[in-house]
C-alpha cells in the first residue's frame, strides 16, 4: 500500500519535458499579460523605477537593510567607484521573532528600526558623517509592492510566513521613515527594492551580462530588464537608458499546466494565503518540507508504517523543514542514519525500518524534483522573453541569471537538478552560453547600490 501511494505521487509530480515547455510558455505569456495593463494577469509584472543598473562608479557609505528572507539583516557598505570598488561591507543578522511576524505594524517595523539603531550605535568614528549630512539607506522588502517611485510603494499583500492586516495598502517607506525617526536616528530611505531586483542589482555590479535574477529561498521569484518600450502599461518618461527592471512575483504564476496533488490542494487551503503563490508552493523553501510531511502522514494513516497509531508530532503543520528535508535526501549512510535521527528528533519515531527510511528518500527526491524542474522551466520563460532562448543571427551572446536564496545555496540536489533541466530545456549550445551564477547575499549590496545611484547627494561631492 505505501508502495502504492509513493508510485501514485510521482505520477502526479511528474515534469516531463514537453510538460515543462508548457509551463515555460504559458509563463511568457502571462508576462506579455502582466506588462501589458495592471491586473492583466496573476503575474504582477511589478514597475521597480530601477532603470539604471550599477556600472562601477557609485561612491560613498551607504546602509542596507534586507527583510523577507529567513532573516533579517543591517549592511553597511561602504563604495569606492572606478578605482577602489567595493571597499568593504559589514553586517548583523537577526532572525526577525515569529510574534512580529504576524503582530502589527508599528511592531515590524519598530523593531527593525532599532536593530538599524543599535547597528549605527555600534560603528567606529571613522563612520561620522559631516555635521548636517544624513545617512542614506536602501530598503530591500522582500514583499510585493505596487512601487510608485523608486523610494515608495505601498504593500500589495503579504506572503510567505508574514501576516499583518494593517499593512497591506501602506507605504512601506513611510512606516519605515517613521519608525527611523522614532529611534532618534537620522537617515533617508533612498531605494525601495525587491530581493530579486537587488540581487540583480549586485549581480550586475561583478558582471556585465547579468540580465536576470531569481530567488530560490523562503520563497521564491524573479526580476530581469525589461525594454521600457515594451511595457504597454509604462506611462512614464522613456528612461535614457531605454530599459526598466521589472520585479515579476512569479511565486503567483499558476496554469494548468502545473502537477499539482491533493497535498499542494489542503497546503494551500489551509496556508495563510489561500488561492496565492500557487507556483511559490511547491518550489520554495517554505513548503517543500511540508509537503512530504503531508504525504508522510497519509502514509503513515493509510498503510500503518510506523505503527497503528499515526505518530502524533507527524500532524503538526511545518513541523518538518525543508533543510532537514534536505539532511535526509542527501544522506548517503548505508543505514540511512540521517533519516533515522531525523525522524527520532523531529516526530519522536524511532525503531524505523531500513525500508521505511529509503520511501522518505523517495519521497524527498520526489517532492524537491518537481520544484527544481519547475523553476528551471520559469527561468526558460523569462529568457524566452527576452529572446535568449535561442541564438539569433548566429550570434552566441553570454547571458548570466544571478541565483540566491538558501533552498539554491544548501540543497545541493534540488539546485544540481534545476541546472541540469535548464540545460536539458535549452539544448547543448545555447546552453553553453547560459550561465547560473551564485550571487551571495547580492541583495544587501545591490540595494545600497541602487540607494547610491538616487543619493540625495549625487554631484554635490564632485
Ligand atoms: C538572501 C538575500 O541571501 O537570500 C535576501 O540577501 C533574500 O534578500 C534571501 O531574501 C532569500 O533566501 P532565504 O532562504 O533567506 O529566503
Ligand atoms: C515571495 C515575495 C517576493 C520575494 C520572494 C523571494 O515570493 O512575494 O517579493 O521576492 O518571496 O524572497
Amino acid at each position: 500500500k505505501a508502495t502504492a501511494i509513493v508510485k501514485e505521487l510521482e505520477e502526479k509530480c511528474g515534469t516531463p519535458i514537453a510538460k515543462l515547455r508548457q509551463v515555460a510558455d504559458a509563463m511568457t505569456v502571462e508576462m506579455h499579460a502582466g506588462l501589458a495593463s495592471e491586473g492583466g494577469s496573476k503575474l504582477k509584472m511589478i514597475i521597480s523605477y530601477v532603470d539604471n543598473l550599477p556600472n562601477g562608479n557609485e561612491k560613498g557609505l551607504f546602509y542596507a537593510l534586507d527583510l523577507g528572507g529567513t532573516n533579517f539583516r543591517v549592511l553597511r557598505v561602504q563604495l569606492g567607484g572606478k578605482d577602489r570598488g567595493l571597499i568593504n561591507q559589514e553586517f548583523t543578522e537577526v532572525a526577525i521573532p515569529e510574534n512580529l511576524m504576524v503582530g502589527t505594524t508599528e511592531g515590524l517595523f519598530d523593531f527593525i528600526a532599532s536593530e538599524l539603531t543599535k547597528f549605527v550605535g555600534k560603528e567606529g568614528p571613522e563612520y561620522q558623517l559631516p555635521p548636517g549630512r544624513q545617512r542614506e539607506l536602501g530598503f530591500t522588502f522582500s514583499f510585493p509592492v505596487q512601487q510608485t517611485s523608486i523610494n515608495s510603494g505601498s504593500l500589495i499583500k503579504w506572503t510567505k510566513g508574514f501576516s499583518i492586516d494593517d499593512t497591506v495598502g501602506q507605504d512601506v517607506v513611510a512606516e519605515l521613515s517613521k519608525a527611523i525617526e522614532k529611534q532618534g536616528l537620522d537617515m533617508r530611505v533612498s531605494a525601495l527594492v525587491n530581493d530579486t531586483v537587488g540581487t540583480l542589482a549586485g549581480g550586475r555590479y561583478n558582471n556585465n551580462d547579468v540580465v536576470a535574477a531569481v530567488i530560490l529561498g523562503t520563497g521564491t521569484n524573479a526580476a530581469y530588464v525589461e525594454r521600457a518600450q515594451a511595457i504597454p502599461k509604462w506611462h512614464g518618461l522613456l528612461p535614457k537608458s531605454g530599459d526598466m527592471v521589472i520585479n515579476m512575483e512569479w511565486g503567483n504564476f499558476r496554469s494548468a499546466h502545473l502537477p499539482l496533488t491533493e497535498y499542494d490542494h489542503s497546503l494551500d487551503t489551509e496556508s495563510l494565503n489561500p488561492g496565492d503563490q500557487i507556483f511559490e508552493k511547491i518550489i520554495s523553501g517554505m513548503y517543500l518540507g511540508e509537503i512530504v510531511r503531508r504525504a508522510l502522514y497519509r502514509i503513515a494513516e493509510e498503510a500503518s508504517i510506523f505503527d497503528e497509531t499515526v505518530p502524533p508530532k507527524l500532524k503538526v503543520p511545518f513541523i518538518l523543514r525543508t533543510p532537514d528535508m534536505s539532511a535526509m535526501h542527501h544522506d548517503t549512510s548505508y543505514d540511512l542514519k540521517v533519516v533515522r535521527d531525523i525522524l527520532k528528533n523531529v516526530f519522536e519515531i524511532s525503531n524505523t525500518s531500513l525500508k521505511v527510511r529509503k520511501l522518505i528518500v523517495e519521497l524527498c527526491n520526489i517532492v524537491a524534483t518537481r520544484g527544481a524542474r519547475l523553476a528551471a522551466a520559469g527561468i526558460l520563460g523569462v529568457l524566452k522573453k527576452l529572446g535568449r532562448d535561442v541564438h539569433r543571427d548566429g550570434e552566441k551572446q553570454k547571458t548570466v541569471v544571478a541565483l540566491d536564496g538558501g533552498l539554491f545555496e544548501h540543497y545541493t540536489e534540488y539546485s544540481k537538478c534545476m541546472e541540469n533541466t535548464l540545460r536539458e530545456l535549452l539544448g547543448e549550445d545555447v546552453g553553453a552560453s547560459i550561465v547560473i551564477e551564485h550571487s551571495n547575499d547580492g541583495s544587501g549590496i545591490g540595494a545600497a547600490l541602487i540607494a547610491a545611484s538616487h543619493s540625495q547627494y549625487l554631484g554635490v561631492d564632485e
